[in-house]
């Protein structure tokens, strides 16, 4: 079992690694003081591969995937913070760099989809805009293009969609034309923040399909982040539990609906399918999130986890791997074990 994972030095990533994000830490200057929404995060996406990132609300995700894109405030990541896209340290490179990466290599879908679209501009230039970001790509190459990639999200009636404006569409059609947008920079990583929180749940549904089945169609990754874990369940291989500005526990779907090690994520998974509740809080947990202005001392869960034992709970606790790709940031996951559900 090791402490902390890391890549061994000097070995180089593995030929299939697309990203690499290693000592994250994000803090915002407040009125209030600085707020640590993200600690110390690490993880990896493979090429191809749909990873899931979830967490109640404030835990830090957004904060996260907008770290991916260059999107936050300039001087919120904290000195030693990596983000590496095929090897490329992405949070020292300049607005040039960035904007080579930004929509071309790494491209986002955000939760508002309406208010992500620009409302005086026709869908079809807005799809375009992003086309003519190609070298080479005229403005009736692009138009084809956009009514190309239109049709390939599922809408009906590309041609005359082009010409119509957001404010006439569902919001489930806005939604499909910013993943269209996001397409159009041909991305080898999609960052999906809460694609389907503002949409109902049929609509969620054929949403999900619609990621699911351009990921494997475009060999494309993809980095889904919910509150809801059913939601990241349905599309990603592997999961990324976030909690209190940390990843507490990592490993693959199916391993963390069957043998949780986290007492996070084993609440997570009772509250299933209530995810709903005030600002997606857990029902199954005591109290509310704590808030990044002041974490609790020791394991974050602490005040909440109904685990808790002292002393060994009131000491930061590390993130441990338990075998290849599977982590815990929980020192009583041994005495614990599986945290399978209770019986009938
Ligand atoms: N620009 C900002 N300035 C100050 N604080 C911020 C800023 N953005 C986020 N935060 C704070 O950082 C913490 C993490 O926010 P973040 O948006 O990353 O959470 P989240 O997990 O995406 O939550 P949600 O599920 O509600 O979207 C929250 O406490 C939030 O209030
Ligand atoms: S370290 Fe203690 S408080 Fe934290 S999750 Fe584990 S059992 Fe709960
Ligand atoms: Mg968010």
């Amino acid at each position: 079992m090791a402490a902390e994972p890391n890549p061994v030095p000097g070995a180089g990533p593995p030929a299939d690694r697309l990203l690499e994000v290693e000592a994250l830490r994000a803090v915002f200057h407040t009125a209030e003081g600085p707020a640590e929404a993200v600690s110390g995060v690490g993880f990896t996406v493979e090429r191809g591969e749909a990873v899931g990132l979830v967490g109640e609300s404030g835990c830090g995700k957004s904060t996260t995937a907008l770290s991916l894109l260059g999107l936050l405030p300039p001087g919120t990541l904290a000195p030693g913070s990596s983000i590496r896209l095929e090897g490329q340290e992405l949070v020292d490179a300049g607005p040039a760099s960035l904007r080579r990466v930004r929509g071309r290599r790494v491209a986002m879908v955000f939760q508002d989809p309406i208010a992500s679209l620009n409302p005086v501009m026709p869908v079809g230039e807005q799809v375009a805009e992003v086309l003519r970001l190609h070298p080479g790509m005229g403005r009736s190459a692009a138009r084809g293009e956009a009514r190309a990639l239109l049709e390939e999200v599922g809408l009906p009636r590309p041609h005359r969609l082009l010409d119509e404006h957001p404010h006439q569409l569902s919001g489930g059609m806005a939604q499909r034309v910013g993943i269209a947008m996001a397409l159009a920079g041909r991305p080898e990583l999609l960052v999906a923040d809460e694609p389907t929180a503002a949409l109902d749940v049929t609509v969620q549904a054929q949403i999900l399909e619609l990621l699911a089945r351009l990921r494997r169609e475009r060999g494309m990754a993809l980095l889904l982040v919910s509150h809801d874990l059913d939601v990241v369940a349905r599309v990603c291989d592997r999961l990324l539990v976030m909690y209190a500005g940390e990843i507490v526990e990592s490993g693959p779907t199916e391993l963390l609906f069957s043998a949780p090690r986290h007492p996070y994520t084993r609440a997570l998974l009772d509250a299933r399918p209530r995810m709903d509740g005030p600002q997606g809080m857990v029902p199954g947990l005591e109290g509310a999130p704590p808030s990044p202005l002041r974490w609790p001392g020791g394991c974050r869960l602490r005040p909440r986890c109904p685990h808790a034992r002292l002393p060994g709970c009131a000491e930061v606790q590390k993130r441990v791997e338990l075998e290849a790709g599977r982590t815990v940031r929980c020192g009583r996951h041994q005495a614990l074990g599986p945290l399978e559900a209770p019986g009938p």
